[in-house]
């Protein structure tokens, strides 16, 4: 299939990232706020990733509607003694169909590995959760023109020896570690347009053109609903991963509603 083909119709996801966001109350609310203020969203995957502790009660409020629960971190063990660790099967159990794993904030603030990361996404697909795969270049690595190098080595080693089997079950989340949470330094759609076009091309070394060419990659780092559509009227840009704007529903819902709109504009 082409690209032109596969932007036509690949319904776009948009992930939000709530990290160590929320009390129950909150949680509870503002999922009840994105739930009831869908209106004809059909054409876009949307996903929420609450904090472990309210995965249960947002859950709950998900369930028979079209948004998918998500977690934002896994152990890569089915259980055992792993004091204050979470495993896929507790994950599958509470009903989340997602993981987000080698987030920057694991990877750089809690020193997470590619290796760790590898292991983790291996584990997660066998007991059959779908991945969120994150990679992302610091500003350094930018600067001094790494960006291509690092997101070759992420990609690759934290996708090592996956099975083809599941990549239908992958998906890649772009975020450059520098616009994260950070309101004063965007990616220009341009930048985020050529770093997805190196992962596609990385993901097609590995495993194929066509698997490239069906693999959704969204992109992650401070997005905003009034970037939302210049960056998803963009060759390659599959949806994103929210977090700041993902926590008040009527910004998370625009941004939806802008994957609505330039899937639509796409297809036309
Ligand atoms: P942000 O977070 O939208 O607040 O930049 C994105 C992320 O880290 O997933």
């Amino acid at each position: 299939m082409s690209r032109m083909m596969k932007d036509s119709i690949q319904k776009k996801t948009i992930v939000g990232n709530w990290k160590m966001h929320t009390t129950s109350c909150d949680a509870k609310q503002l999922a009840k706020g994105i739930v009831d203020g869908l209106r004809n969203e059909e054409g876009v995957s949307i996903i929420l990733c609450p904090p472990f502790p309210y995965l249960a009660v947002v859950g709950e409020i998900l369930k028979d509607t079209r948004i998918s629960l998500g977690a934002q971190n896994m152990y890569p063990e089915k259980e055992g003694a792993f004091t204050g660790e979470v495993s896929p099967t507790m994950l599958l159990d509470l009903g989340c169909k997602y993981v987000i794993l080698g987030h920057s904030e694991r990877r750089h603030k809690l020193g997470e590995s590619d290796a760790f990361i590898n292991e983790k996404v291996k584990v997660a697909l066998a007991a059959g959760l779908d991945v969120i795969l994150c990679v992302g270049e610091t500003l350094a690595q930018r600067k001094a023109n790494q960006t291509e190098a690092l997101l070759d080595r992420q990609l690759g080693l934290g996708l090592a020896n996956v099975k083809s089997a599941a990549l239908s079950r992958i998906s890649i989340a772009y975020e450059p570690v520098w616009a994260i949470g950070n309101a004063d330094h965007h990616a220009t759609p341009q930048q985020v347009e050529d770093a997805h076009a190196i992962l596609r091309a990385r993901f097609g070394q590995i495993f194929g053109k066509d698997a490239a060419a069906m693999v959704s990659i969204q992109y992650g780092g401070s997005v905003v609903p009034d970037d939302a559509s210049a960056l998803f009227s963009r060759p390659g840009v599959d949806g994103a991963l929210i977090g700041g704007a993902s926590l008040i529903a009527n910004e998370f819902l625009a941004i939806a509603r802008s994957a609505v709109a330039e899937t639509q504009a796409l297809s036309h």
